[in-house]
């Protein structure tokens, strides 16, 4: 499977990435990074200390939007801790690569058209504007995973709204209405699959990725200290990739409300199918214990 993460790494989305990175069906392209956890230049950073840390330098790092397509960003530090992390990974001389992340996904995805296979972990902007620069590109994507929503969960940024979702709802709608196959993984997702804070066995392995997601989770129940359990938000999408029959999904077409106090709520209209495979069930069970698996490489 040849992949790109987009992410804004962000202690969930490292742990997805540490995944990622032990899963040998995936051939990872690059990281193409965006702001929301924290500012672009923390997100990119934590992107290349990790591939640094997880000894794979090989992998380039394409810095992509640090505005969303209307408005500003609203970070999330107080959840991801200093830096957007909760722990501080060794600095690299790694650089970011040259060139715009938005141009690397579209020339990639169009130099094998039905091949590559977009993750989207953070707010869609880079998604958005790519697929707004080339119409081609909505066609030449194999499938974008994407984690956003609150599905018939409540939210986690208000009670309407999902912070990816919530952090630029015009991007989410140009990528819920461009036609791309999508398949979305909301809070009714990851709130099923998580890890409690008393649970002391989850991680006891001592490869370096296992070791830097316990650390990782430890220091975020830290710093949540009203915090009971740890949702496997970003996971999930790598998960639901390689392991589709652990989820359920139905057809359905999306809009994003953009203003108000409701901003970032998502309505979905199953009765006409669409583009959109919106995942509405899954083997609690069995995806953490996957999850766990590829965290212990
Ligand atoms: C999403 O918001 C971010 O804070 C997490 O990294 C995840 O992508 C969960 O709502
Ligand atoms: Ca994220």
């Amino acid at each position: 499977m040849k992949c790109i993460i987009d992410t804004d790494p962000g202690a969930d989305d490292v742990l997805a990435l540490i995944m990622a990175l032990n899963a040998a069906q995936m051939d990872i392209l690059a990281l193409t990074t965006v702001e929301g956890n924290a500012t672009l230049a923390h997100t990119t950073a934590n992107a290349l200390r990790l591939l640094e840390y997880m000894g794979r330098t090989d992998i380039p790092v394409y810095a992509g939007s640090s505005e969303p397509l209307v408005g500003e960003f609203h970070h999330a530090y107080e959840v991801h801790g200093d830096e957007g992390l909760t722990v501080r990974l060794p600095d690299t001389d790694m650089p970011p690569a040259n060139g715009d992340a938005v141009d690397f996904i579209i020339e990639t995805a169009l130099e094998t058209p039905g091949e590559v296979t977009l993750f989207a972990l953070g707010p869609l902007t880079n998604v958005a504007r790519a697929l707004m620069k080339e119409e081609r590109l909505k066609d030449a994507l194999r499938r974008v995973y994407i984690m956003g929503g609150t599905g018939d969960s409540g939210g986690n940024v208000t009670p309407y709204a999902e912070f990816n979702i919530y952090d630029d709802p015009h991007a989410a709608n140009a990528v819920f209405g461009s036609g791309a196959p999508v398949t979305l993984l909301g809070l009714n997702i990851s709130h099923q699959t998580s890890i409690a804070r008393d649970d002391e066995v989850w991680f006891t392995g001592d490869a370096p990725g296992e070791r830097l997601a316990a650390r990782i989770v430890e220091n975020w129940f830290e710093l949540g200290q009203a915090e009971q359990r740890f949702s496997m938000h970003d996971p999930v999408t790598i998960m639901a990739a390689l392991r589709p029959d652990l989820i359920r999904t139905r057809a359905a077409t999306l809009s994003v409300e953009t203003e108000g106090e409701r901003v970032g709520e998502i309505t979905a209209d199953y009765d006409s199918g669409g583009s959109v495979d919106v995942a509405v069930g899954v083997e609690s069970e069995e995806a953490l214990s996957f999850m766990r698996g590829l965290l212990r490489g």
